[in-house]
């Protein structure tokens, strides 16, 4: 290549600050091997194999016959901003009004222009670990840098107050927590989680609680930052539809935070997307407000798939599985298998792969070197033929 070609395809630094996600990636691989006619079963997209709730498919299909298929407000329309704070009111005592609401194309479009919107240049985030992986990228690609916060396994991977306290500097801007957690289904009790409220309050930072798991919590008690309505002015409540109502294509996620930070992601979305899809608009209302038996139905048998799935991963020789508590993800540590040409979860992750063909996310991929990462958000079928081949594979080795 010409030193002018080479000029020319300069990509900026910002973008070369991030990586492609690593769960996309597995998914990618995963895909060309199903190409190839192999048969794979795939523990790596986290995503609900149930089919979006009938009456919310029909609200999206009304809003096209009635020709609601054009520009609304770049938030989203009144009727939608009003239905979110309403659940969000009616399910964790939260007084969001509508210029605290801001709907956005997903809950990963919310959090990437609340980053945005909050974090500067040098601004260092505290990141628990595990992480989801798209919030380290999203930080940096802001200009942020992401202080790890590294929590003990044996500890169900707790976050509290005094363990934040540890980092805090100067420069710290804000605290990123995700209860339940993906990746490690992990979720803070309300009393850590508002001690931590409390303290970043008292020290003038952040809080953006991203609570895109919210109902998937199988310890019965739904717990969001929102219902803290004295420390409101600091935090941000980050909310998804994908998960709750198994709509992940349809793109809806929301921010509830104070009027200003709404106004400056408002600005920031009225250049780049504009409003969330029109019919995702209508069908979101639908799920907002119309009958929630749905949530609990599937959260069952979420529960039933993660107890089968625990069972067995405690089964296989040396793995170590925390129970989940909520989300839909096993992480177990699988280090004791770790031997005969593997050394990390990465290779374990590649050679799983490719020799027995289970997807799964190498903990790599969420800041720890001896996990991986399990989505139990497939069919029970799936689950033991997947499981099958993961024991076989790792009775191998051990
Ligand atoms: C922790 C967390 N936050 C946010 C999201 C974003 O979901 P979506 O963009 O589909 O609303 C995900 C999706 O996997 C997630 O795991």
């Amino acid at each position: 290549m010409t030193t002018a070609t080479t000029e020319a395809l300069r990509l900026t630094e910002r973008i070369n600050r991030i990586e492609p996600s690593a769960t996309m990636a597995v998914v990618a691989e995963a895909d060309k091997l199903r190409q190839q006619g192999i048969d794979v079963v795939d523990f790596g997209a986290g995503e609900p194999h149930f089919a979006t709730p009938q009456h919310i498919k029909d609200a999206g299909i009304a809003a096209i016959q009635g020709n609601f298929t054009k520009y609304t407000a770049v938030a989203g329309t009144a009727e939608l901003r009003d239905a979110i704070a309403h659940r969000h009111h009616v399910d964790f005592d939260s007084d969001y009004r509508r210029e605290e609401v801001i709907a956005s194309t997903g809950g990963k479009h919310a959090l990437f222009n609340a980053i945005q919107v909050l974090v500067d240049h040098g601004d260092e985030v505290i990141l628990p670990v595990p992480y989801w992986v798209s919030f380290k990228d999203i930080i940096r690609y802001a200009g942020g840098n992401c202080v790890l916060l590294e929590s003990d396994e044996t500890q169900g991977f707790r976050v509290t107050a005094e363990m934040v306290a540890q980092l805090i500097t100067p420069r710290t801007k804000a605290i990123i927590l995700n209860s339940p957690s993906n990746p490690s289904g992990a979720v803070m009790s309300p009393e850590d989680m508002t001690e931590v409220i409390r303290l970043a309050h008292q020290r003038g930072i952040w809080v953006l609680s991203d609570e895109c798991y919210v109902y998937l919590n199988y310890t019965g008690k739904n717990f969001s930052v929102g219902s803290l309505r004295e420390y409101k002015e600091r935090m941000v409540v980050l909310g998804s539809l994908s998960k709750t109502y198994a709509m992940t294509g349809w793109r809806m996620g929301f921010v509830l935070g104070p009027a200003a930070v709404v106004a400056g992601i408002n600005k920031l979305q009225s250049h780049t997307t504009s409003n969330p899809t029109s019919i995702t608009q209508k069908a979101a209302i639908e799920a907002l407000r119309g009958p929630q038996e749905s949530v609990a139905i599937m959260l069952a048998e979420y529960r039933r798939r993660r107890d089968y799935v625990i069972g067995r991963l405690r089964k296989m020789p040396g793995v170590k599985a925390q129970e989940p508590r909520g989300a839909f993800y096993a992480y177990p540590n699988v280090s004791a298998a770790f031997q005969k040409g593997i050394s990390s979860s990465l290779e374990f992750s590649e050679k799983l792969l490719a020799e027995e063909h289970v997807a799964v996310v190498p903990g790599e991929a969420f800041g720890t070197a001896e996990h991986i990462r399990l989505s139990y958000a497939t069919s029970m079928k799936e689950l033991e033929r997947g499981l099958d081949r993961i024991e076989r594979f790792i009775k191998a080795r051990v």
